[in-house]
């Protein structure tokens, strides 16, 4: 396979060519099958460490590679991020409480290709606000998504999100964005979640990127903790996210880590 082919914009984003288009839609259907099994998995009791051990087995079994164990020394197969933990958060020892809700983000590398999503789950039955926070955090996504083809902008999709969360008196996170990827993890360019109309480079048919906002249900600041990963709200309000991974084609977008099942947004565990 040849690894040059296709082009860059001035601003650094790969153009990528028609036969791309196939190894992301595989890696992505890896990705959103393997978050499709892990419903039943998110109880009251477990340990987010088993399950990121299921999710690194799952990926073993299938014969792919994980894209976070090695990345930057991260060592897990997942980030798995309870309610104020925005993002990043480190799989291990802890429980998961009764109305718990989870963010589990994975990446997998198939032929090369990176497969990027993460979706909310719960741990029996959330309250009302969590809930409500799922929703506006999912449609968040889907009106990103649905400005997405050429000519739009980047500034569009990052409006497109900003102005319906804070709307529902929610706030989004800067200090995190999405990315573009393809045969590379992170790329350019930097995928925000806010923004004005017109801003920002031109979308193309061939960008792949993923569109990942992190909705709070207080302020948008953030704080690191000290193991230098987790990354959760100032004010210990509750954060959400979704994740897909998309490419650009004439009329739109194609979603390639939709899930077969149809489970990408449920709030039952
Ligand atoms: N999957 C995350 C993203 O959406 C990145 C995780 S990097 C890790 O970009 F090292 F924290 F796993
Ligand atoms: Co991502
Ligand atoms: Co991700």
């Amino acid at each position: 396979m040849d690894e040059n082919r296709g082009r860059t914009t001035p601003e650094g984003i790969r153009i990528h060519e028609e036969a791309d288009f196939a190894g992301m839609r595989e890696a992505g259907r890896q990705v959103a099958e393997i978050l499709d099994m892990l419903g039943p998995l998110v109880q009251p009791g477990v340990t987010t460490a088993e399950i990121d051990d299921f999710i690194r087995e799952e990926i073993g079994r299938r014969g792919l590679l994980s894209a976070t164990i090695g990345y930057k020394g991260y060592q897990h197969a997942s980030c798995i991020s309870i309610n104020h933990v925005v993002c990043h958060g480190i799989p291990g020892p802890k429980m998961l409480a009764e109305g718990d809700i989870a963010n589990i983000d994975v990446t997998v590398i198939v032929d090369g290709w990176h497969g990027d999503s993460s979706r909310m789950f719960t741990a029996g039955k959330a309250p009302r606000k969590a809930e409500r926070l799922l929703e506006v955090t999912h449609e968040s996504l889907m009106r990103g998504l649905a400005v997405v083809k050429p000519g739009a902008t980047f500034g569009d999709i990052g409006h497109a999100i900003q102005s319906y969360v804070e709307a529902q008196r929610m706030s989004v996170v800067r200090d995190f964005c999405g990315h573009g990827l393809g045969r590379v993890f992170h790329a350019a360019p930097n995928v925000l979640h806010y923004g004005r109309p017109g801003r920002g480079p031109v979308l193309e048919e061939g960008m792949f990127f993923t569109i990942e906002p992190m909705v709070n249900l207080g302020r948008p600041e953030t704080k690191i903790l000290a193991d230098d990963w987790t990354a959760v709200t100032r004010d210990k309000s509750l954060s959400a996210q979704y994740e897909h991974s998309i490419g650009v084609t004439a009329e739109g977008c194609e979603i390639f880590t939709l899930s077969p099942a149809g489970r990408f947004f449920h709030t039952a565990g």
